[in-house]
């Protein structure tokens, strides 16, 4: 099969969250498997070119907005194994210190880079089996194709739409569509609406990714309990309910290649489940850089880490709690992330400098891969709180470097960790569940899990070779993409 991404975010040169990850894990799964991959990403300015192999311009050609054609320019290149195709228009789009949040209008940015990839795809006659587009970001591709393109060249390609995170649905005004070449009116009439063509009844509010589900062959999103949620409540439970035969939830995969504590190059120490001993070293390493109590051999100050995104979805009060919570229980602590809004930003900052002066917690506010790799090594436990996950990268990745997950039970948290009391499945336990919302919920699963630390040392190694041996990997999971797309290209021929 031949597979093209159309995608806003990809591992590790242009990554913000998850979507980066699961963009290169599965792309690069795929090829294992004998398919033709290629990625059309944006060319942020802030992408280190240094990361590319073999970057070189493939053409120059115009695309359309707003009453006018913009130059833009395809280069293509390497990136861990993957071929790359960047698009670079010469206006002021995606230009800016960082992947989200420059100061042009992103919705008519992204409206525009997903035309631009059709109108090249389109233009130099390349025709992919399937095209694969990611999020409200290029959830208008979808449109654009049926609106523009099928009729043209592109007649064989099936279009399949990832949804990573339901909340943001990419409100979209009629004008802006416009100034893409499409007839926002269409879309907007009440007349369409009957049939569900439409993606929004006000044309001061379309959604991108309404139009995304309605328009594309197959929709997924990211676990097979978040599909569930989805179903229940939100503003695009009634869309998803109607598109219900198409719409499927795989869970992601980690890419255990790049995440692999035997062959980091991050680490000061290797390791892996059968010789754990480096695991310790990581440790030491972290606290001593840090400066944090080194415990010396008492394994008796679990270490814990989050590494996430600074937003509501993530559980901000939890975050916060657990930080006074674990430095009370004498545990230790550090949080690395970062707050696109301001204010919580301002919060976290406050938070820092009153604890990073002390011997417990640390609160590092800054994006960094490298530290993310030495944090997972380093963790005893991996807290992810969140007041919803779709599905949720963290906690896998931290199982793969030994670090055992507490977690909120919600989305893919649900589906991948399973709690050491609960009697039911004891074969699946692998780490610390708590459901309720609150802070005492989550208290009561720290309570837990450091006293499993400090009075069961021999089970808890045991939990932890554990969990480094459980199999979060593409390999499980990619087959389920081939099979769709597979089946995608079969039905709707
Ligand atoms: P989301 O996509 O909602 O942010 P995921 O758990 O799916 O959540 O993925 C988050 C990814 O981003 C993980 O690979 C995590 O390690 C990484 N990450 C988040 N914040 C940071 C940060 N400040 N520095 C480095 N990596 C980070
Ligand atoms: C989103 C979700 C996260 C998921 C990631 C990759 O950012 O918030 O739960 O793991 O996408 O699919």
């Amino acid at each position: 099969i031949h597979i093209v991404h159309v995608t806003a975010e990809m591992a590790p040169i242009a990554k913000v969250g998850g979507l980066g990850d699961v963009v290169t894990g599965l792309a690069r799964s795929c090829m294992t498997r004998g398919h033709k991959v290629d990625v059309f990403l944006p060319f942020y300015e802030c992408i280190d070119r240094e990361q590319i192999e073999e970057l070189k311009l493939i053409d120059t050609y115009s695309s359309y907005y707003d009453e006018r054609w913009i130059e833009t320019r395809l280069y293509g290149g390497v990136v861990l194994g993957i071929h790359v195709m960047f698009v670079e228009p010469l206006n002021d789009f995606f230009k800016g210190e960082s992947v989200y949040g420059g100061s042009y209008d992103e919705t008519e940015a992204y409206l525009f880079f997903s035309r631009a990839c059709l109108e090249w795809l389109q233009v130099r006659g390349t025709e992919p089996d399937i095209i694969h587009v990611h999020e409200w970001q290029t959830g208008g591709l979808p449109l654009l194709y049926w609106d523009m393109y099928h009729y043209l060249s592109l007649k064989k390609s099936r279009i399949v739409l990832t949804i990573h995170n339901m909340e943001h649905y990419g409100e979209c005004r009629q004008e802006q569509f416009s100034k893409c070449g499409l007839d926002g009116s269409v879309y907007a009439t009440e007349e369409k609406a009957v049939d569900d063509r439409t993606i929004g009844h006000n044309p001061e509010r379309l959604s991108l990714l309404k139009g995304g589900i309605v328009y594309s062959n197959a929709v997924v999103t990211v676990s097979p309990t978040y599909l569930k949620e989805t179903l229940c409540s939100g503003w695009l439970a009634g869309t998803l309910i109607r598109h219900r035969d198409k719409y499927f939830g795989i869970l992601n995969g980690i890419d255990t290649e790049i995440w692999n504590p035997a062959t980091d190059a991050f680490l000061p120490a290797k390791f892996d489940a059968k010789k754990v001993e480096g695991k310790k070293q990581c440790k030491v390493y972290v606290q001593r850089g840090l400066g944090l109590d080194p415990e010396g051999d008492t394994d008796k100050v679990p270490l814990v880490v989050c590494i996430t995104r600074l937003v509501a979805q993530k559980g901000l009060h939890l975050i916060t709690n657990a930080i006074a919570y674990v430095n009370l229980l004498g545990g230790q602590m550090v949080v690395l992330g970062t707050a696109p809004d301001a204010r919580v930003g301002r919060e976290f900052e406050a938070l820092a400098h009153s604890h990073n002066q002390g011997s417990n917690i640390r609160i590092l506010l800054m994006y960094s891969e490298e530290l993310s790799h030495m944090l997972y090594a380093a963790a005893d436990i991996v807290l992810v709180p969140s007041v919803y996950e779709p599905c949720g990268l963290a906690q896998m990745i931290g199982m793969r470097y030994g670090a055992v997950p507490l977690v909120r039970k919600t989305g893919g948290l649900a589906d991948t960790v399973f709690d050491v009391d609960d009697r039911l499945q004891p074969e699946m336990a692998n780490g610390f569940v708590f459901e309720g919302i609150d802070e005492g919920s989550l208290n009561q699963a720290i309570d837990r899990a450091f006293s499993y630390y400090r009075q069961k040392a021999e089970e808890w190694r045991g939990l932890v070779k554990k969990v480094m041996e459980m199999d979060n990997s593409w390999n499980n999971t990619a087959g389920k993409y081939i099979d769709l797309y597979n089946s995608v290209r079969v039905r709707d021929q």
